[in-house]
Formats: structure tokens, sequence, C-alpha cells
């Protein structure tokens, strides 16, 4: 099993931002931290070994940045407008319908952990984007809500949902 550590909360942690067709970016809560991935041994992830991330330092309102079996996992910690927003919005007006609730585990919905690769063709979208506050994909304009729905674009289905498990109220495991 390949341990995750938190990132040390200094500003050389958080240095990954998501990147794109987009310019320079003002507001600090675009930045999507990339948690440091302290066990080198990356062929190990590479193979699909799961990976544990601890959730303590992911602020509310932050999204982050993983990488699992050379995928990125974008984990948000939603605000409590943010879980509002992705359970009011009528499944009818939804492209590929699927409540919040089917997209988080119980008793975390604060919680949304999504496969960064966008549906239509595998760009990787920009986080705290677009009109719907979840992602925005740069390449071809699909936007994603704060369940990581799509919500308007090329883009047929949903962000996947990895496989995941909650090893406690402040750990998960990927894969
Ligand atoms: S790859 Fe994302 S909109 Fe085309």
């Amino acid at each position: 099993m390949t341990t995750i550590a938190a990132a040390e909360p200094t500003r050389r942690d958080f240095l990954f931002v998501a990147t794109g067709a987009v310019g320079a970016i003002g507001a600090a809560a675009t930045l999507v931290p990339l948690i440091a991935q302290m066990n080198p041994d990356a062929s190990t992830i590479a193979a699909g070994a799961p990976i544990e991330v601890d959730l303590t330092p992911i602020a509310e309102g932050q999204i982050v940045k993983v990488f699992w079996r050379g995928k990125p996992i974008y984990i948000s910690h939603r605000t409590k407008k943010e879980i509002e927003e992705a359970e009011d919005v009528p499944l009818s007006s939804l492209p590929d319908p699927q409540p919040d609730k089917d997209r988080v585990k119980p008793g975390h919905d604060q919680w949304l952990v999504v496969i960064g690769i966008c549906t239509h063709l595998g760009c990787i979208p920009l986080a705290h984007q677009g009109d719907y506050g979840g992602w925005f994909c740069p390449c071809h304009g699909s936007q994603y809500d704060t369940s990581g729905r799509i919500r308007r674009g090329p883009a047929p289905a949903n962000l996947a949902l990895p496989p995941y498990a909650f090893l406690s109220d402040s750990k998960i495991q990927i894969g």
C-alpha cells in the first residue's frame, strides 16, 4: 500500500496549479494544490496500488489533486453552499442524471472525489471554474457542477468516480 502524506502547510508544497489554456488566474481559490506524494516508488503507484490520502489539510472550499494509477484525482472539500447547489438541481435538467447523494459516501457529503479527466476527449478540466462552480474543461468548453456532473458542453457524461473508501473521517483510500 502506498501512503500519501499531507502536504506541509508551506507555500512551496502548494505549487501545482491546474494548467490549461487559461491565462493568469488571480483568485487564490482557483489554485489546485497537489498533495505531496511522499512515497518515491512511482512505479508502484503507476501499477495501481491503492493510495491513502489524509484529508486533514484540505480546507473547506478547497480542491486538491492527487494521482492514482497515473490519473488525476480531484478531492473537493465542499462548502455547505456547494452541497446544497448539487442537491437542489432537478435531475431532469441534467444531461447525465445522477443524484448528488449517489456520487458521495453516506455521511461524508462534504467530500467529492472524482477522476479529473473530461469525459469528452480526455482533457483535464480546471477546478473551481465555469458557470456551475465545479470544473471547466478548456479544450472544448464542457462545464461540470459541484458534484462533477456535466451541465453544459460536448462531454457526454459526468466525471467518473474512482473506487475509494473512508478509512476514518479524515482519511480515504483510493483504489
Ligand atoms: S475534452 Fe473536455 S470538452 Fe473536449
